[in-house]
């Protein structure tokens, strides 16, 4: 075991933070952006999860099928995208389909929208179909880490309307996890403070996930030797996890 001393501020970074209306981002740092595909040079996302999502769009056969709408944002985008949807369709729609300037998870880098090439593409709502190379995507993307951010079952509690287009990446283990348990973001950090979970994921091995609370400056994190990562969550606290060795 190894001892890491971890700030309260760093709660704010990493591929698990929750962001919302009740979760606005805070400063940490911009995010290392590329381009998951090059063809769309100004659609881009963090650097991990802009691998891994062009590796989920090759193994479902998407590559002539699937387009990357809208990646990493700034915050003054994001104001300007909530500015001109409230302007041409109004309210309701704007504060259902459109993260209010600081709560989107477009900022983070970790969100992208998917679209199904057209030649008129909606930028708010882009077609992204259950079927075809769009379904294929859908059922494969947990395993490369991403997850359907807004189900319709789950609009009560992400406060967003269903968007069959938007995927966040949080990482395979995670999004394994919430697949099983039927968890939306906003549920996965109230399971993790029950106690720890255990995963296997698909390639055999065994993952150990824990949330750890900051409830000070500081907190001390017991990490074991081997394979570690620790993100914040945005609400107070870090999420750690632990890839066990084979027994
Ligand atoms: N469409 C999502 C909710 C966003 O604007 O971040
Ligand atoms: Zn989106």
């Amino acid at each position: 075991m190894r001892a890491v001393t971890l700030r309260r501020d760093q709660t704010a970074r990493g591929p698990l933070i929750l962001v919302n209306a009740a979760h606005p981002l805070r400063p940490a740092g911009d995010p290392e952006l590329t381009a998951p595909d090059g063809r769309y040079p100004d659609v881009l996302l963090e650097r991990r999860a802009a691998g891994l999502l062009a590796a989920c769009i090759r193994a479902a056969g998407g590559l002539e099928d699937i387009v990357p709408v809208s990646g990493w944002r700034s915050r003054a985008q994001q104001q300007s995208i909530w500015d001109d949807t409230w302007a041409r369709e109004g309210e309701a729609f704007t504060r259902r389909y459109v993260a209010l300037p600081g709560c989107s998870e477009h900022q983070t880098g970790l969100a992208i929208d998917l679209g199904k090439p057209a030649e008129h593409m909606d930028f708010i709502r882009p077609d992204f179909p259950w079927e075809g190379a769009c379904g294929a995507f859908r059922r494969l993307a947990p395993a490369y880490g991403f997850i359907l951010r807004y189900p319709r079952e789950k609009e009560a509690l992400t406060g967003i309307g269903e968007e069959p287009w938007h995927f966040r990446y949080v990482g395979a283990p995670h999004a394994a996890l919430m697949e099983r348990h039927g968890l939306c973001l906003e549920e996965y950090g109230p399971f993790l403070r029950t106690g720890p979970k255990t995963c296997l994921l698909s390639d055999g091995r065994r993952i150990r996930v824990s949330r750890l609370a900051c409830p000070g400056e500081t907190v001390e994190a017991e990490l074991p030797e081997g394979c570690c990562q620790i993100s914040g969550d945005n609400d107070g606290g870090f999420i750690l996890t632990v890839w066990e060795a084979p027994a």
